[in-house]
């Protein structure tokens, strides 16, 4: 038997994931974000499963862009932060890559560049997560520069991004839905442009954001959360099942520590499995003891330190565990958001951040 820890990537779930950003926004059309290697899925494969459903692709940076295309993806691309450097552009016009133009030096490059074709341009809009965009007061400016350059496509989009849309507990997500509005509302160059408010949280939860371009990321792969329950949570399939297997297993007495450290020590005679998958294949090495791991189907808890290679889990109350018992770390049985939970962080960075070291295992869409 080799190495048995595995990334099971369910193509199908994947396909079912974007099907449900559009029913629940059937008037708009969505990009699909496979953004850093598709969060950690593998973004030549993902963009192939959804290249017949997606109009368009979202990606960080033109070198993401260009393994889609060298794929042969022939979809347009949308660079999420435009261009970093001026020499992009030129690429850029060549491969039909779209633009997210966030500020005036990228606006000046892309009036003065020299290109084979005009560039589509989506203006980005700065409503309140002060990260990326212009100031509301700037649109109506930008927009006539852009719309007098030969550069420049006339079906500019207009978008924006929330700091929270995921904490539906607070009214931010409306605050900045407002300003945004405002701020079309006050260029008279903006009216009648498509526009692009939503990421996976504001389209499972906002439907006053959903606009007619989607941006859904997290929602894709299954990982989507709120700071309260929704309906729409459970409607999302997961897409990574991280696998593996028992490789050992051991009695223990009561008062004997497992691990570095010793961090567990066993409150009764206790069984220990041990299972192939450590902080070296994407487990969070931050897990606490207790959380949640499925022994032969039961959920069990991790005792002990997770290890590069290893963790080590109290099976004393999971019948018939055996060396080669399978196991799954996060998947369809154990939510990566509890994994993640009961590590201090988010589903984003767990996918985002598994290695290449997990074999990748792909189960075909069936579109
Ligand atoms: C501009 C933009 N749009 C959409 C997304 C997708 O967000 P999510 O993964 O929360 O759906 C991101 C992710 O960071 C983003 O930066």
């Amino acid at each position: 038997m080799s190495r048995p820890c595995r990334a099971l990537i369910d193509l199908d779930a994947l396909c079912h994931n974007y099907q449900l950003a559009t029913e629940l926004a059937p008037q708009s059309q969505a990009i699909a974000v496979v953004k850093a290697n598709a969060y950690g899925h593998g973004a030549v494969p993902v963009a192939k499963a959804l290249a017949p459903l997606a109009p368009a692709f979202g990606v960080a940076c033109i070198e993401e862009a260009m393994e889609l295309r060298s794929a042969g993806i022939e979809k347009p691309i949308l660079l999420l932060e435009g261009i970093f450097t001026a020499d992009e552009l030129a690429t850029a016009a060549a491969q039909n890559f779209w633009l997210m133009v966030e500020n005036l030096n990228q606006v000046e490059a892309i009036i003065n560049a020299e290109l084979s074709a005009p560039l589509h341009c989506w203006v980005k809009v700065d409503s309140g997560m002060h990260r990326l965009g212009l100031q509301p007061e700037q649109l109506d400016d930008v927009l006539a520069v852009l719309n007098n350059s030969a550069n420049v496509h006339g079906d500019i989009v207009i978008a924006s991004h929330f700091a929270s849309a995921d904490e539906l507990t607070r009214e931010t997500t409306a605050a900045q839905i407002d300003c945004f509005d405002r701020a079309v509302a006050a260029a008279p160059l903006a009216q009648g442009l498509a526009q692009s408010l939503s990421n996976s949280a504001a389209i499972l939860a906002h439907p006053k954001a959903h606009r007619q371009w989607l941006r859904p990321g997290i929602m894709l792969y299954g990982g989507a959360d709120f700071d309260c329950a929704h309906k729409n949570l459970a409607k999302q399939k997961p897409v990574m099942s991280l696998v593996s297997k028992v490789i050992s297993l051991r009695s223990l007495s009561a008062g004997e520590r497992v691990g570095y450290g010793g961090r567990w020590q066993a409150q009764r005679d206790s069984i220990i499995a041990t299972i192939a998958c450590g902080y070296g294949d994407g487990y969070p090495r931050h897990a606490v003891d207790g959380t949640p791991v499925l022994v032969n189907g039961v959920e069990a808890p991790l005792a002990g330190k997770v290890s590069m290679d290893m963790i080590t889990v109290d099976v004393t109350d999971v019948a018939g565990v055996k060396i080669g018992s399978e196991v799954e770390l996060w998947g369809n049985t154990i939510s990566i958001n509890r994994v993640a939970a009961a590590a201090g962080t988010i589903s984003y960075e767990l996918i985002t951040r598994m290695p290449a070291r997990p074999t990748r295992i792909y189960r075909a869409a069936e579109n």
